[in-house]
């Protein structure tokens, strides 16, 4: 029995969600691979997260949105992971505003949005995020990000189980980053839409969609890999450096998209994590482009961790 077990066993019965010991989170990610975590919580309130805040104890814990920027260790987690869950799916209009709940599906509700006849969220309906996740790490595309739409977010913190409400400017927000931390829960928040014609955003949403199809990898992957460099793209540089192709057992570089890794159906963590490393030593070599990974990684990784070091200091 782990300490997450322990806070498990006493957030059990307790909390209007749910608790799952030992849950596989494979099925949770995007890419499709990873072990267990000790405890699975699926919040239905706030009061849910602020109990998970209270019980924790020392446990870890990490919030699974999508998970479609994630990628779990193959041994699991050894702590607890939060998923919101149906009541957090919500959505009420407020003006020309939306008002979104954590889990809500961006292209979902980019699709919403033509439908109210509401513009400036078309970007979002290829981001294979929800709403809290894309809240938290500022996610885009074509040149516009969360920032620019977001009023506030009510924002629950799993550390001191404080609950606030974060206005746009309080976030601090850059290129895939906010202020954010890994124990802040993003529960809704407010964006701001302008009056449009419904079949002029309904029409932008599908050349967007038709856009990704050409131009980025389907299967099994978390977008992109790694952050963009100030200036220059890692798309650019990973097939410079020729990358593409690079197979690591079940996990391949896209030929379609370098900066996306996808895996096939049999490939493990491992595989994905080596590509990872192997890449990020590849364009150091050829570039002196240190790649920053955009994906985050939960458990633990080690032994590659140490072939990380070496390659990128030796
Ligand atoms: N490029 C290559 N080879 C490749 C891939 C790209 O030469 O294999 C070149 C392209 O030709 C282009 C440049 O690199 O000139 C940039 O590529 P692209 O337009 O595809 O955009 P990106 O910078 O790679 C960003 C976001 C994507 C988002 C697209 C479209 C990041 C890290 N990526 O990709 O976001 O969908 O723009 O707006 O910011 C994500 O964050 O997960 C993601 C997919």
């Amino acid at each position: 029995m782990s300490e997450a077990h322990d806070a498990g066993e006493r957030l059990r019965g307790r909390i209007a969600g749910t608790v799952t010991m030992d849950a596989p989170l494979a099925a949770f990610t995007t890419f499709r691979v990873g072990g267990p975590a000790d405890v699975l919580v699926e919040a239905e309130t706030e009061d849910d997260l602020v109990a998970v805040a209270r019980e924790r104890g020392p446990a870890p814990v990490a919030v699974i949105g999508k998970g479609s920027n994630l990628l779990v260790s193959d041994d699991g987690f050894r702590g607890i992971a939060v998923r919101l869950g149906r009541a957090f799916r919500e959505h009420e209009r407020d003006g020309d505003d939306l008002r979104l709940g954590g889990a809500v599906y961006l292209p979902a509700a980019a699709r919403l949005t033509a439908r109210l006849a509401l513009t400036g969220f078309e970007f979002a309906a290829e981001i294979p995020a929800t709403f809290g996740g894309a809240v938290r790490m500022n996610a885009g595309a074509h040149g516009r990000s969360m920032q620019d739409v977001l009023r506030w977010a009510r924002v629950v913190n799993l550390g001191d189980g404080s609950v606030r409400t974060a206005g746009v400017e309080d976030l601090e927000y850059m290129y895939r980053h906010s202020a954010l931390g890994p124990d802040d829960v993003v529960t809704r928040g407010q964006v701001w839409l302008e009056p449009g014609d419904g079949d002029a955003i309904a029409a932008r949403i599908r050349r967007l969609i038709d856009f990704r199809r050409t131009t980025q990898p389907t299967g099994r992957s978390a977008g992109s890999v790694f952050k963009n460099p100030p200036g220059t793209s890692a798309g650019r540089l990973i097939d410079e450096a020729g990358g593409k192709g690079m197979r690591s057992g079940g996990a391949e570089v896209s030929a379609v998209h370098a900066n996306f890794i996808v895996a096939s159906p049999g490939a493990t963590a491992a595989d994905v994590w080596t590509l990872v490393v192997r890449l990020r030593a590849l364009v150091w070599r050829s570039s002196g482009v240190e790649l920053e990974p955009e994906v985050r990684f939960l458990g633990e990784f080690p032994l590659v961790e140490t072939e990380v070091q070496r390659e990128i200091e030796g």
